[in-house]
């Protein structure tokens, strides 16, 4: 009897050990598996106080993570990308009422399973987050300026308490030894991060995708589409952009640039399959353009005009390095007939974050309907109607400054990984 009991025991004590074991290794695997989500649920916490320093470089930590993994959401569902697949990059900030209806817009379009989206954001919001993460439709990947305003709050990129005031003079700035006094910008002023964060976030995506991450910098003769927040597209985009690439292989080599939209309003779609050429000029091209690696790595050996132009539009900037340094020019194909739109007119420069987009948008969305019930989608080839021979005249090459600043000069050119100093 004692020796059964004993037996007994000893049974209970092995088996209450291996429960023990068990339970700990499921709780072990658990943790793993409960450490991202803690950290979102911890991030979640703290951005209700968006302005702490410890956020900022929690989120700086977070964004670091996200860079280095370069995951690509819904990989394995879609094919795989080809050497020549059409890769789509979409600037945001912070506007998500736009970017909800990009987003929408591209849902709709004809071949979007066949590409990859990449975000990439210079503010760190779970919102905008989860609504990128629940596309389903292709291939999404998030990258994240890693030099933001928002993960540098209180010290360069950002603002320095230690900075000039923009509207300081020169003389002055000298005098109470402000960290920028040496260089106000053209016209006198001195640095606002928020203008030359656009310029810097624009350039580094550029070097990130074409040279940097592992999915894109090998794809040889991938074209990139850039596109912004408070843009909407055309469902036949895509078929409209690979009809220009050949189309300008067969008839136009020297067109280096792919332009989807126009700021001319042809809201009856009559130059549906019409395109023109053109050099290309800043302030008309600069809409839904697209480049390919060639143009790309002639851009990035002028990367000097680019950088150290006192000029804080990227298609300004741009436009320097066009006049004053390319050997190849710039010249665009433009489709006459928009198939992307600008919605966001009471934008970044007008200060108003709560301006009502849904006259744009019902706008396009008409325009859209009308096309699709006329047919003037999905043409079965492009004509050539114009080939221009007008180039901006120098006078409105003056830059408009707001990128004087050595500092953001030296990180702009710094993000060119072949650059040496
Ligand atoms: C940041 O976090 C550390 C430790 O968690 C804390 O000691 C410090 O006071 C925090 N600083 C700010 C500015 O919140
Ligand atoms: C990127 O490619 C390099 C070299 O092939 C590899 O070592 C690295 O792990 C890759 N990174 C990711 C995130 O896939
Ligand atoms: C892509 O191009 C590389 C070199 O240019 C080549 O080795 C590779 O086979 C190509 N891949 C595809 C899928 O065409
Ligand atoms: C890029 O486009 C240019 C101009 O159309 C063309 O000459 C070049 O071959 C293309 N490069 C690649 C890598 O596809
Ligand atoms: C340039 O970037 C590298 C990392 O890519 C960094 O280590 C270095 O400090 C940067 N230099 C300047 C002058 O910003």
């Amino acid at each position: 009897m004692p020796f059964i009991i004993k037996k007994l025991s000893r049974r209970v004590t092995l088996f209450a050990a291996v429960l023990l074991c068990t339970l700990c290794f499921l709780a072990f695997i658990n943790r793993l598996i409960l450490l991202d989500y803690d950290l979102q649920a911890t991030m979640t916490q703290h951005l209700q106080n968006t302005d702490s320093k410890n956020d900022s470089k929690m989120i700086q930590k977070l964004i670091e993570r996200i860079n280095d993994e370069q995951i690509i959401f819904n990989d394995l569902k879609y094919e795989a990308l080809q050497n020549d697949s059409i890769v789509i990059v979409v600037q945001v900030h912070k506007r998500i009422t736009y970017l909800r209806h990009l987003i929408q817009s591209l849902s709709q379009a004809k071949d979007i399973s066949k590409t990859l989206i990449i975000f990439s954001h210079d503010f760190y919001d779970e919102e905008i987050n989860k609504l990128v993460q629940n596309i389903d439709f292709c291939k999404v990947m998030q990258i994240f300026y890693p030099y933001s305003i928002q993960t540098h709050p209180h010290q360069f990129p950002g603002t320095d308490p230690q900075d000039c005031d923009r509207d300081i003079s020169k003389s002055d700035a000298i005098k109470i030894k402000c960290k920028n006094a040496h260089f106000p910008d053209l016209y006198g002023h001195y640095r606002e991060a928020k203008y030359t964060q656009m310029k810097n976030h624009w350039w580094w995506k550029l070097n990130r995708i074409f040279d940097e991450l592992n999915v894109t910098r090998s794809l040889s003769d991938m074209q990139l589409l850039l596109l912004e927040e408070d843009y909407m597209i055309a469902p036949d985009f895509l078929h409209i952009l690979s009809q220009m690439q050949s189309l300008s292989k067969r008839k136009c080599s020297y067109c280096n640039i792919l332009s989807l939209g126009t700021y001319i309003e042809s809201t009856n779609y009559d130059s549906y399959n019409k395109v023109e050429i053109s050099p290309w000029l800043t302030s008309k091209h600069n809409m839904g353009m697209s480049l390919n690696r060639t143009t790309w790595n002639d851009i990035k050996s002028c990367a000097k005009y680019f950088c150290s132009y006192d000029e804080y539009n990227y298609d300004w900037s741009l436009q320097n390095v066009n006049y004053n340094c390319l050997t190849n020019k710039l010249f665009a194909m433009i489709i006459k007939s928009p198939r992307v739109f600008h919605i966001g007119e009471c934008g970044m420069h007008h200060n108003s974050e709560n301006c009502d987009p849904s006259q744009a948008i019902n706008r396009i969305q008409f325009v859209i309907e009308n096309a699709m019930l006329s047919k003037k989608f999905y043409p079965k080839r492009l004509k050539v109607t114009k080939m221009y021979d007008e180039y901006e005249s120098k006078d409105n090459l003056k830059p408009n400054g707001g990128f004087a600043d050595l500092r953001d000069q030296v990180l702009c050119l710094n993000m060119t990984t072949f650059y040496t100093f």
